[in-house]
């Protein structure tokens, strides 16, 4: 068995060489943080990439904890289990292979903790496809949701990003104004939203 903070490394060196874009050094702090303090018995992961934040995840569950992820790119999801199969968390980690949108509404799981991370103009219609899937007290977090500075920020995003910049200021509108949710906009790394699910009573 390899050390995990080897595998980590060689993961950060890895997307760095292929160009996979990762979470952020401070946002894989926050992430671990808020894992940390959540201790998650069941997480669902949307976007995978090689599995850096699926590894980061898994460290912070509660013991006996499962995540599932999913990832559309088969290659990316083959090196995700090279480097996962290093670890003893192997067992923990249900790789899914396909879209996102299109594999949630299969999902029969109830989770404590969601990460979204996959297609950033599909954020919203993620959480929509996720609510009946959390459990009271569930944490979603979301990266990029600054998206370069373009969602809150002054300057326009170049035309052929800007459904993508709409889209993501739609999911922050929802999150922040839908008493369902509890929400935090963190501006480290290119934005991670951390919202708090209060459950369907306070609608
Ligand atoms: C930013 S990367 C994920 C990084 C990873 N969470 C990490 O921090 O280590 C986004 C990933 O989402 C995947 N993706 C994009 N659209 C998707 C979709 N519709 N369904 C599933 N995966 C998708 C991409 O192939 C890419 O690997």
């Amino acid at each position: 068995m390899v050390n995990l903070k080897k595998i980590v490394t060689d993961m950060q060196e890895y997307a760095s060489i292929h160009n996979v874009p990762i979470i952020s050094p401070e946002g894989s702090r926050l992430l671990q943080e808020v894992a940390d303090a959540a201790k998650p018995l069941s997480v669902l992961e949307l976007g995978t990439a090689i599995g850096y934040s699926t590894l980061l995840l898994a460290t912070s569950m509660k013991q006996g904890g499962q995540i599932t992820t999913i990832e559309q790119d088969e290659e990316r999801i083959s090196i995700a289990k090279h480097f996962i199969t290093q670890t003893n968390l192997v067992d923990q980690i249900n790789f899914i292979a396909g879209d996102a949108g299109a594999i949630l509404p299969e999902l029969t799981g109830k989770y404590d903790l969601v990460f979204i991370d996959a297609a950033k103009g599909q954020y919203l219609d993620y959480l929509r496809k996720v609510l009946d899937k959390l459990s009271p007290g569930a944490v979603i977090l979301a990266d990029n949701v600054l998206f370069r500075g373009w969602v809150l920020g002054n300057s326009t995003a170049p035309r052929r990003f800007r459904t993508i910049v709409k889209r993501l200021r739609d999911y922050l509108d929802f999150v922040t104004t839908d008493k369902r949710f509890k929400t935090v906009v963190h501006h480290i790394g290119d934005g991670i939203a951390v919202s708090y699910y209060q459950g369907e009573t306070s609608i």
